[in-house]
Formats: structure tokens, sequence, C-alpha cells
């Protein structure tokens, strides 16, 4: 069975996890400036990360727009971002709706790791959109909690990444 790891990442986060998974894995990591759905075709199992950018899986149009080429494949999807893990509403519904228009296809698996974000490093038109988005979300006057989190979030500064939790997205691809 042939695996393939493919990662489009701007700040790294996603492109750690595709290392870590493919050194789990004994497989490749390849960005997905690289590969074609061609290329994806000569694959049995597919991993594809990658960063959130206001709640979309950067890149991962490869994947969804060619589903119906690679319906006989064993795919994994993960997100890495800074929102909490224990906000189930947030992944479930919100990232899930705007990544896949059509619902998650049987044959797709989608996880949720944590990333890094590091003030300094962000180009000067990501932290203007932080910015921005906080200054939105802050002037609410009746905000729900996750209007309230995403506050917070703007200001996140710090590396959330964890190795351990790639350990389903390896078990469920290997089985
Ligand atoms: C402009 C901007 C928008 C972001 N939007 C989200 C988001 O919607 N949800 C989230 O959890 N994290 C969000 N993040 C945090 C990134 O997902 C996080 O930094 C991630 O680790 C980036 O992955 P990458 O380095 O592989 O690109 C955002 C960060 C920036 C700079």
């Amino acid at each position: 069975m042939k695996t393939i790891v493919v990662y489009k990442s701007k700040y790294g986060s996603a492109k750690t996890y595709a290392n870590w998974i493919a050194q789990e894995l004994g497989c490749t990591a390849e960005n997905v400036k690289n590969i074609s759905v061609k290329d994806l075709m000569q694959y049995d199992k597919i991993v594809y990360g990658g960063g959130l950018y206001a709640e979309i899986i950067g890149g991962l149009f490869l994947i969804t727009k060619n589903i119906d080429l690679l319906k006989n494949k064993k795919i994994a999807v993960y997100s890495c971002g800074i929102t909490p893990l224990d906000c189930r509403d947030y992944y479930d519904k919100m990232v899930i709706e705007k990544n896949f228009k059509n619902g998650v296809p049987e044959n797709v698996k989608v996880f949720n790791f944590m990333g890094k974000m590091i003030m300094d490093e962000l180009t000067l038109v990501h932290r203007s959109a932080l910015k921005t988005l906080k200054k939105i979300m802050s002037s609410k006057e009746n905000p729900t909690e996750m209007e309230k989190l995403l506050v917070d979030l703007c200001d996140a500064d710090g590396d959330f990444m964890d190795k351990e939790s790639i350990k389903d997205l390896v078990d469920y691809i290997r089985n």
C-alpha cells in the first residue's frame, strides 16, 4: 500500500506535523505546490494537512475538487490552528462546513492539531488581518462565547504543537 503525506504550510506547523506523520508511516511528505492530482492517483492512502486561515484548511481544494477521482483512496485530512481542540462546535461544524460544502466524504476522516502562532514571525498582512478581526469582534455588543474566544485568539502567541496528537491519524491510516 503506497502512502503519501501532502501539506500546505505558511509558518511551518502543518509541515512539522507532515514530517512527524511521514516518519511514523515510513513515507514521504511533499509540499502541495509540487503535487498534482495525477501524482495522488499513484497512492492508496493520502494524508493532507494545512494551516487554518479563517477556518479554511490551506490548499485542501486539491482534495475536495478532485474527490471523485480520489474516491477509492483512504484519506486523512488534518488542520493546524490555534483554536483549542475542545471547541468541538468550531471544528466539527464551522471548519467542516467551510471546507466540505457537500459534507465529509465517506473515504475521508478529519483530524485537528494545535499549531503555532509567533507574532514576530507573522507577515504584516497577517498581523493587520488579526488586528482588524479583533477590532470587529471587540465592538460587538453581546458577543457569543465563540466571538469572545476569537478576540483572545487574535493575541495568541506561542507554539502549541504536540507530536503525541498524531497517534489517532497514524493508526487510522495504518489500519
Ligand atoms: C491571518 C490569520 C488567520 C488565522 N485564522 C485561524 C483560524 O481561523 N482558526 C485557527 O484555529 N487558527 C487560525 N490562525 C492560526 C494559524 O492557523 C496557525 O498559526 C497555524 O499554526 C498556521 O499553520 P501553518 O504554519 O502550517 O501555516 C490564523 C492565523 C493568521 C495569521
